[in-house]
């Protein structure tokens, strides 16, 4: 069968997947985002920190690459991610060469400059912006919100200001809050005020990304439910964003001489399971608009160092030799019966 997931879905929401610039260049890959992908995430390649490492300095190589290939295959990028507390450069949160820190105000230009030039090399095609990620932390945040460098200079305005200013800069992409662990319980709670707040005020954000690292038997199918429900009820558009299934659940820190050195069988099964019923829910709902699978093959994931540095993982829908895992071809047909 030569459709692929992209358009086996097309009728629901777009598969994607999240790409590092030299994946490119392997042409198993390559082959696989062709057939089966119709949007791209960068992994790390757009983030605050690999992007613009000092104040006068970009570096675009890998980004450009990626934009291009895109717009050479006709696939739309997600941007991500603009605000966010991990891979920022030590320049932003400092006052000029020096140790004082930089100013409110000053930060606020920052990221007006940081946004006006993303959004002029890439808005072509970049379709939905991560505009915010994960500022919610309802353990050890203030008032909910996690306590980072962007909080505690520019406070919840800088979270406003950034929707505001991408909105300018980018009159036409989608602008999307996105976070994990928001399906259920506390934090989705907090994530929905918080939006609900936003949208209250006018600011103008449009989607949530529930980022979906999960694993073989999580979540069950009423989490997803659920949360689908209680985002797409404030308007909201729903996507998917980092979508991987582990092998072992989180939590799960058993002696190094135990880990698997193949997935078992068992969990495979678990892990289409859970895979396909994703994607089924996800049909219900007009709101969900893509799916994006954290990677494309099990060669390459960052679960292979989180949460336990060097224990192998295959969370991905490829093997470690770009072979398509059994549940490939039961999306493509599950995506086809449901569009005949
Ligand atoms: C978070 C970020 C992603 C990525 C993953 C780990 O979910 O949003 O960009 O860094 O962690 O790969």
């Amino acid at each position: 069968m030569n459709c692929g997931l992209k358009d086996a879905w097309k009728h629901t929401f777009r598969v994607g997947t999240a790409v590092g610039g030299a994946v490119l260049e392997h042409k198993e890959a390559d082959e696989i985002i062709t057939r089966h992908f119709s949007s791209i995430t960068p992994e790390n390649t757009l983030k605050f920190g690999p992007i613009h490492p000092e104040e006068n300095r970009w570096d675009w190589k890998e980004m450009d690459s990626i934009a291009g290939y895109a717009r050479q295959k006709g696939v739309v990028l997600r941007g991500h991610t603009l605000v966010w507390h991990n891979q920022t450069p030590s320049w932003l949160f400092r006052s000029g060469s020096g140790d004082e820190p930089v100013s409110k105000n000053q930060l606020f230009k920052r990221l007006e400059d940081h946004i006006a030039a993303l959004t002029e090399r890439y808005n072509d095609v970049v379709y939905a912006w991560d505009v915010l990620n994960e500022v919610i932390d309802v353990e050890k945040g203030d008032n909910g919100f996690r306590l980072s460098s962007w909080y505690k200079i520019g406070g919840r305005e800088i979270y406003e200001f950034a929707f505001k200013c991408m909105r300018q800069a980018s009159p036409t992409a989608k602008l999307f809050y996105n976070d994990y662990n928001i399906e259920e319980g506390e934090k989705m709670e907090a994530t929905v005020r918080f939006l609900s707040e936003l949208l209250d005020s006018g600011i103008p954000v449009q989607g949530v990304g529930i980022q979906g690292h999960w694993y073989y038997n999580f979540p069950p199918e009423e989490t997803l439910r659920t949360s689908i429900e209680r985002y797409s009820a404030l308007g909201l558009d729903v996507e998917f964003t980092e979508v991987d299934i582990s092998a072992y659940e989180f939590n799960d820190r058993r002696d190094k001489a135990d880990y698997y050195t193949s997935i078992p069988e068992q969990i495979l099964r678990q892990q289409a399971q859970r895979y396909k019923e994703l994607f089924l829910i996800a049909a219900n709902y007009p709101a969900v608009k893509n799916i994006t699978i954290w990677g494309i093959a099990d060669n390459h994931t960052w679960l292979d160092n989180f949460p336990v540095a060097g224990r192998k993982n295959w969370p991905l829908l490829f093997d470690e030799t770009y072979q398509a895992k059994e549940v490939v071809s039961t999306l493509i047909e599950t995506g086809l019966n449901l569009s005949d």
